[in-house]
């Protein structure tokens, strides 16, 4: 490959700093909006400057890519419902793994009748990292394409089950990765172009492939959004192996960036759940099943929307705790009015949110602000788990596990030991949701028959209508 011109080079480092301070931007919530835009103009320039150093481009090609990728982005980007973003994000994390296999594809391609083995490349470059790159990309890029497809189906709800039970599974996955080995090894011993080549692209892309759907197939529907952060962090190490591949310093910088944020979003997740990246990729929670007695409650005290109405404005101190039933009732514009409310009768008002709160990371923080609910109200796990001692009122709305005093008490419990949030404490406890079913562990709450707590059965936006209109009538 041509030596890259120093301005090219200058271009890629503005492109790299550009995207450390966007992600530098994206850790508040304030400042989430300019981080994002930062990154995007990082990526501009980082394009621009590789259109310029390449020869040859077709820009017919060229257009028409950027109208029908940036016309499919933009129209699902408008079209998806909040509660559908975890899919979407599954899907493009899909499709960042495939641009780098292509491009790798794209490289062989290249190569292909200069006589050059993989091998070759090593004396060419003067290392080893080329030849190793090439179906480490391959198998890094396959990998996070087939496994986001089955994350975004299992996402979507349908039960996709692994084909082969326990010792079987893990000798098929053996038996695959052998094979990647296998062809990679291949694919640096033999000549570029040659049948023999082919053949061993083809084993490393196939096994990693089919690798990739097993991989992610015995995961839990509820684990996906760990998944998906991994395969993340993935599509970044394949997109720095491109990189390498082609000696670009800004993809390697992005595709760096982009794995090791996956990497510690991935952890931040694990340790809000109090379980190992380990449990989570060998499955168990989030499966679908549901403990025998998860449903077994004798003393639930059941309440309305008139009688939460008259409790709130007695109130003087009240924190709102959403879950991920306030997203699937789309209930995050009725309760900002009912903070507003509240807030012009001089009642204080304060939103709980729970790191794992919902389905993905951030999914409260995003439901609330697009609910315009002031950034301010929006108090972080350990800024308000202290304050529920004082408060009159804990309006649980759409939330289970995040709640669920057993983490604290129940060592056996599949979520011994997650932190939650200790509603409990308040002085009175309102839980809205449509019955006595559990969340995402499928464990029992025994919250819901705690003296301080009331039930308020009904679909969550349904339910705070019905109180918004009561407030205002009362
Ligand atoms: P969950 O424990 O899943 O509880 C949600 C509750 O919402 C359910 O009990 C359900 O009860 C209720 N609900 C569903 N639809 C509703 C509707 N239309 N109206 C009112 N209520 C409705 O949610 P959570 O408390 O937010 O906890 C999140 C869980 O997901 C945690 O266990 C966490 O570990 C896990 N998780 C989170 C993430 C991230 S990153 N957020 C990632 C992976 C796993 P009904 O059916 O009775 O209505």
């Amino acid at each position: 490959m041509d030596a890259v011109p120093i301005h090219i080079r200058l271009a890629y480092l503005a492109a790299s700093i550009l995207f450390i301070f966007g992600i530098k931007g994206l850790t508040g919530i304030k400042t989430a909006r300019r981080g994002n835009q930062i990154s995007a103009l990082g990526m501009l320039v980082a394009v621009l400057a590789t259109l310029a150093f390449a020869g040859g481009i077709s820009w017919k090609i060229l257009l028409a890519g950027f109208v029908v990728g940036g016309g499919i982005g933009a129209f699902l980007s408008v079209r998806v419902p909040l509660t559908g973003m975890p899919e979407l994000v599954a899907a493009f994390n899909g499709f960042g793994g495939l641009a780098s296999v292509c491009v790798a594809l794209a490289e062989l391609n290249r190569l292909v009748g200069t006589g050059t083995s993989t091998g070759d490349l090593i004396e060419r470059s003067g290392t080893t990292a080329q030849a190793v790159i090439l179906p480490v990309t391959i198998l890094i890029g396959t990998i996070t394409f087939t496994g986001s497809l089955v994350a975004y189906f299992k996402l979507g709800g349908r039960k996709l089950v692994h084909p082969l039970p326990g010792v079987l599974r893990h000798a098929a996955h053996l038996a695959l990765l052998g094979a990647v080995v296998w062809g990679g090894y291949q694919m640096a011993a033999v000549a570029n172009g040659t049948e023999a080549f082919h053949h061993a692209a083809l084993v490393v892309t196939g096994a990693a492939a089919v690798l990739g759907v097993l991989l992610v197939l015995p995961i839990g529907g509820a684990d996906m959004p760990v998944v998906v952060s991994l395969l993340n962090s993935y599509s970044g190490l394949a997109a720095a192996a491109t990189g390498f591949l082609l000696r670009n310093e800004a993809l390697v910088v992005a595709g760096a960036l982009v794995g090791a944020s996956g990497l510690i979003l991935t952890k931040i997740m694990c340790v809000a759940m109090n379980r190992s990246l380990g449990n989570v990729l060998l499955g168990g929670i989030g499966d679908d099943s549901v403990a025998d007695d998860a449903r077994d409650y004798e003393t639930v005290k059941s309440t309305s929307g008139e009688e939460l109405a008259m409790l709130l404005d007695a109130a003087s101190d009240v924190i709102i705790v959403p879950g991920y039933g306030l997203a699937v009732s789309q209930a995050h514009h009725v309760v900002r009015e009912i903070g507003d409310l509240l807030t012009s009768r001089g009642i204080t008002v304060r939103y709980g949110i729970h790191p794992v709160a919902g389905r993905m990371p951030g999914h409260m923080n995003v439901l609330l602000a697009e609910a315009n609910v002031p950034y301010d109200l929006l108090k972080t796990m350990e800024e308000i788990d202290g304050d529920f001692r004082q408060c009159d009122l804990a309006l649980v709305i759409g939330a289970n596990d995040i709640v669920n005093p057993v983490a604290d008490t129940d060592p056996a419990s599949p979520i011994a030991g997650m932190p939650i949030l200790h509603v409990d404490q308040a002085q009175t406890v309102v839980m809205v949701k449509r019955s006595l079913s559990p969340g995402y562990a499928g464990i029992r709450n025994p919250l819901f028959e705690a003296d301080n707590c009331l039930m308020l059965f009904g679909d969550g936006k349904e339910a705070m209508t019905a109180t918004l209109t009561e407030l205002k009538e009362g």
